[in-house]
């Protein structure tokens, strides 16, 4: 296991947290970012949070032992002798598959590639390489280094030797695999779009506000309200997420995103990201 190395592409919130992930379970990981400054904030998150984990008393050995194991890579074909690659770049699926053929072209045939995307199909993004067997979805959730579930996605032609390993990689880095079908939203996405889009239209409705819907859903037993989450886990991703699962059921009128959630994102009010979402995170 830990003589395995673990690429992972995309060096954002999810795609940090991911490296951190298998560098603490004892992988050597290379990230990649096309920004360069993406990477070198990637980088530094990591560091101040294995650090405070060491402060805290929960890291088994020294921060920097574990820093040591994580790499930058230059260039995404770097990821070449991985034997499993994440990608954890945008939520387009342009992108994606324009990551996974130049993946697909880099990697030798055994290497795995996965793809965390919170909504996108696997099996579209697969089709990109010559290798769908090969390609899996593997949904971590935010933040990557706390939340211990993760979705592990068969796309239309993953081999299940390919599944199997991947839910080897999950529970080797000490999380939970649950498996799930290629349909969109898989499982945790689906549940939580009409718990975002009720919420929104509580508030577009003028029934409640913002601060009541939170308040009240976690008095009623939620860790977190609708509009603190999206803030957490980013206005745009969760936009995104909703529209992509609105198009993949073919604008079924359950999954419609609300206006609320466009003008928020048109406005750049992203959530803690930006220091301002649905709340302020910016002192003001
Ligand atoms: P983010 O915006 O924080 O990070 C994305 C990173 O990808 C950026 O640093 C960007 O520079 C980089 N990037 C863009 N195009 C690239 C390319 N062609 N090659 C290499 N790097 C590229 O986004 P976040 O939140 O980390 O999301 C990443 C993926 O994870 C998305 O597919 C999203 O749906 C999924 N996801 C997000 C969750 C969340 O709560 N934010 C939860 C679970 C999954």
């Amino acid at each position: 296991m830990a003589n395995e190395t673990v690429a992972v592409i995309g060096a954002g919130t999810m795609g940090n947290g991911i490296a951190e992930v298998f560098a603490v379970a004892g992988y050597a990981v290379r990230l990649y970012d096309a920004a360069g400054a993406a990477l070198e904030r990637g980088l530094q998150a990591i560091a101040e949070r294995v650090k405070k984990r060491a402060e805290r008393g929960r890291l088994a050995e020294d921060p920097a032992a574990v820093l040591a194991r994580i790499a930058p890579m230059a260039a995404l074909e770097e990821a070449a002798g991985a034997a499993l690659v994440i990608e954890a770049v945008v939520e387009r699926l342009d992108v994606k598959r324009e990551v996974f053929r130049a993946l697909d072209a880099a990697c030798g045939p055994e290497t795995i590639l996965a793809t965390n995307t919170s909504s996108l199909s696997v099996t579209e993004i697969a089709a990109a390489t010559t290798r769908p067997e090969r390609v899996v979805g593997l949904h971590f959730f935010n933040p990557a280094p706390v939340m211990p579930l993760v979705e592990v996605i068969a796309g239309k032609f993953s081999a299940p030797e390919a599944v199997d390993a991947a839910v080897r990689f999950v529970e080797a880095v000490g999380k939970v695999p649950i498996r799930a079908q290629d349909t969109p939203g898989f499982i945790v996405n689906r549940v939580a779009r009409p718990f975002y889009n009720e919420a929104l239209r509580i508030v577009g409705d003028r029934v409640a506000t913002i601060e009541q819907v939170d308040r009240i859903l976690k008095a009623a037993g939620f860790r977190m309200g609708p509009f603190e989450l999206q803030d957490l886990i980013g206005l745009d991703i969760n936009f995104a997420t909703t529209t992509s699962v609105y198009e993949a059921f073919f604008h079924d009128p359950r999954f419609r995103p609300h206006p609320i959630q466009r003008m928020m994102v048109s406005a750049g009010a992203l959530g803690r990201k930006t220091g301002r979402g649905y709340y302020r995170y910016d002192g003001e």
